[in-house]
């Protein structure tokens, strides 16, 4: 039915975000789709500084979550990035595509840059032209994603059509972002308004993938909140963040709709919906945190799924790469 690609960066601190707007959808999608990519996306993760041997070990830790989340290695393809070199030729030729006004609309790169875009490097910038690289050196289809990444979608779209117009073949596909569930947008646990995010200073604003019983339960029972109890009807959500918030990321992992849960919850208080959200993320979050440290303790078999994944990659974008080197005019042997 057509190829997925998706990617997460090793640069720590995997989050609840990454896998109830990511990596879960990916479990569940890894059946319905002829092939899978999942990818490391280390190139991604040096546009920031990352200090080497950290990297190396934040490359393992997302590898293992996720064959701990549930995506089987031998159906799909788990690599890291760097190990195809597809995925850095493809993007220079799209830096050539890609117009600079399009990539000066990219809200991401203001956020990150911050106000010292002078100082940014050249890679952030041109970052989302990676990202449409990587999916369309295998010519993907479909690209599940949380809500955040909407915007680098529609930017691989434009570049996936200016490439055919300006060549005028009709070889790349347009991609068709998947963006579902009931937390495409999880924020911090600290200020609803605020992404969670790996990079958020406090370690408190999210619930990682390394965290045990513990600090589920404590951040769960800490999370902000507001004075009024639970509403039963989600349009009384709109503007109220935090209560929304939590309410989402308990429907996900609950694999409910919101509605149901505002029936079963509404009128009660924070306090006890708290609780039940931390014992909900016990069970559902500590088996995987327990086969990641499981996995973690095994890296000759996780460095073993990268190698595999890496070649299988190259073999199905090898044939693609020929032809786009075929199509802009490059000599090759
Ligand atoms: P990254 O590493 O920031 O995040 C990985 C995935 O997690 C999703 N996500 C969230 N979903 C819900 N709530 C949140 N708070 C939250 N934070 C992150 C992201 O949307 C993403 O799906 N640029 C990408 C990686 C990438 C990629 C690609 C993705 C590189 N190449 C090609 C798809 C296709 C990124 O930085 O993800």
């Amino acid at each position: 039915m057509g190829r997925i690609f998706s990617g997460v960066q090793p640069t720590g601190n995997l989050h609840l975000g990454n896998y109830l707007g990511a990596i879960r959808n990916w479990v569940r999608l890894q059946d319905e789709f002829d092939d899978c990519l999942f990818c490391v996306v280390d190139l991604h993760a040096v546009t920031v500084w990352q200090d080497p041997v950290e990297l190396q070990a934040n490359t393992r830790e997302v590898c293992a979550a996720m064959i701990a989340a549930g995506i089987d290695p031998a159906k799909n393809v788990i690599f890291n990035q760097s190990r195809n070199s597809a995925h850095a030729e493809l993007a220079w030729i799209f830096n050539c595509v890609a117009r600079m006004g399009w990539l000066n609309r990219m809200t991401q790169f203001k956020e990150k840059a911050g106000k010292n875009r002078e100082n940014a490097s050249v890679g952030l910038f041109a970052y989302p032209n990676l990202m449409a690289a990587d999916i369309l050196a295998y010519r993907g289809t479909h690209v599940p994603v949380g809500d955040d990444q909407k915007q680098h979608l529609e930017l691989a779209r434009d570049i996936a059509q200016k490439f055919n117009n300006d060549f005028g073949v009709d070889f790349f596909p347009v991609v068709e972002p998947l963006i579902f569930g009931e937390a495409t947008r999880v924020m911090s646990l600290k200020d609803g308004s605020k992404k969670m995010s790996k990079s958020d200073p406090s370690d408190q604003s999210r619930i990682t993938l390394t965290d045990d019983a513990d600090a589920f339960a404590k951040k769960g029972r800490k999370a902000r909140t507001d004075p009024l109890p639970l509403p039963d009807d989600p349009k009384d959500l709109a503007d109220r963040p935090e209560a929304a918030n939590l309410l989402g990321i308990y429907a996900a992992l609950a694999d409910r709709p919101l509605a149901e849960v505002l029936t079963q919850h509404g009128g009660g208080q924070f306090s006890g919906f708290k609780q039940d959200l931390a014992d909900l993320m016990v069970a559902k979050l500590q088996p995987i945190t327990g086969e990641m440290r499981r996995l973690g303790d095994d890296p000759g078999y996780i460095d073993g799924v990268l190698a595999e994944g890496a070649e299988r990659a190259r073999a199905l974008s090898d044939p693609v790469m020929d032809r786009v080197f075929d199509i802009v005019g490059f000599l090759r042997g």
